[in-house]
């Protein structure tokens, strides 16, 4: 650490001398009143301030109060210096934000040892700050490169699904041109009206697809009024891709209104619990993978629910799954942001809840055992 820098303050010239003859081993800065000593401080960094209380003008103690109403010197330690043991004024010391005092006429031990406990004092809470500076910094990192590694799993998913989505329609115009090709080599008619019109169409539908997700990419700035029912199947068409083994069971109630959301985040939320169900099925080797969705409006809430037949949470892990980094997966299959971010999304950005509960799920006569989360979403 670079040498600690203390400010002595007191209004007789001798006794600054005295204690800049005894901290000689210190840097130091001098005032010879509270004033002088307000004003060096808004320039200077200091680690220590040793200030007497009997001054004209300003007096230590008002010095002291006003040095604890600023936020840089707010933790500066301050040894006040006193006349006498006098109770009255070590008790004020104190009262007003004094670190701890001496007694004139200084015992140069006594000083020393206290100046060096202080500046001790000083120099390890610096370390400690540092070190949580650093850690905060490295977890800053780490949530970074998680974060990252979620949206990258996530684009891939996306991608292909894209494509995938894509080479229906560009299959099908493929398929009449070649229809047409061959349909002019055998000298038969050619209705290039309705062709046309037929490839019109698939190409439209192309640009939808494409549209859909340009603003599934784009942030939400604002909430909008949607219907649940709308986003749930906006999230399994985009999910369309990975999803083809898992037969869904809709169970959304008609009359739901509008309610204000943030699209992407809720669609984000969907695609983060039907994934963990469709994991939690793969690895239960679930043959027949069902998943039921649900809307319902209970009290001031729409709810969503997303219920499997994977088998459920363990009960032991049933109260960490939301936290950060929580997860069960091998580390290139799960980062555990998944569900932390369906519960920042939820209750902060929604005003909601979630939550899970093993549940049984009933579908062709059979009973199942999975997990059932529920997502409420606040009507604003
Ligand atoms: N439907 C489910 N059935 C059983 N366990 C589940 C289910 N959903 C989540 N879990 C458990 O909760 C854990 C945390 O889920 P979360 O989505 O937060 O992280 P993850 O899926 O492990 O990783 P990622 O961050 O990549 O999604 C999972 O590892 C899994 O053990
Ligand atoms: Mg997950």
């Amino acid at each position: 650490m670079d040498n600690q820098t203390i400010l002595v303050v007191d209004d007789t010239i001798s006794n600054l001398d005295v204690i800049c003859n005894l901290l000689e081993d210190y840097d130091i800065l001098t005032a010879t009143s509270g004033i002088d000593a307000l004003e060096i401080l808004e320039d200077e960094n200091v680690d220590l301030i040793i200030l007497d209380i009997m001054m004209p003008e300003m007096d230590g103690f008002e010095v002291c109060k006003r040095l604890r109403d600023a936020k840089k010197t707010r933790d500066i330690p301050i040894l006040f210096i006193t006349a006498s043991t006098d109770e009255d004024s070590i008790e004020k010391a104190y009262e007003v934000g004094g670190t701890d005092y001496i007694t004139k006429p200084f015992k140069p031990k006594e000083l020393l040892a206290k100046v060096a406990m202080q500046l001790d004092l000083v120099s390890k809470t610096h370390n400690l700050e540092k070190l949580i500076e650093i850690q905060l910094e490295q977890l800053r990192d780490k949530d970074a490169l998680l974060m990252e590694q979620l949206k990258k799993a996530e684009m891939g998913q996306m991608i292909s699904t894209i494509a995938h989505q894509l080479k229906q329609p560009l299959t099908v115009i493929s398929g009449m041109m070649s229809s047409m090709l061959m349909d002019d080599m055998l000298g038969r008619d050619v209705d290039v009206n309705t062709l046309c019109l037929k490839v019109q169409d698939e190409a439209s539908f192309m640009a939808e697809i494409i549209d859909m997700y340009r603003t599934f990419f784009s942030t939400d700035i604002e909430k909008k009024s949607l219907n649940l029912e709308k986003i749930i199947e906006d999230t399994l068409y985009i999910l369309s891709g990975s999803v083809a083994n898992i037969r869904f069971i809709k169970n959304y109630q008609k009359d739901l209104e509008p309610i204000k959301i943030y699209k992407n985040e809720i669609i984000q939320c969907l695609m983060n619990i039907i994934k963990n169900a469709q994991d939690n099925q793969d690895e239960n080797n679930i043959y027949e993978k069902v998943i039921k969705i649900s809307t319902y409006k209970e009290d001031e809430y729409q709810v969503i629910t997303i219920h499997d037949n994977g088998g459920g949470i363990p009960e032991e892990i049933k109260d960490k799954i939301f936290d950060n980094y929580f997860t069960t997966k091998s580390k290139d299959a799960g980062t555990g942001i998944g569900l932390h971010l369906v519960k920042q999304i939820v209750e902060e950005k929604h005003h909601g809840e979630v939550y899970v509960k093993n549940e049984k799920l009933t579908y062709n006569d059979k009973s199942v055992l999975g997990a059932k989360f529920f997502i409420k979403l606040k009507i604003s």
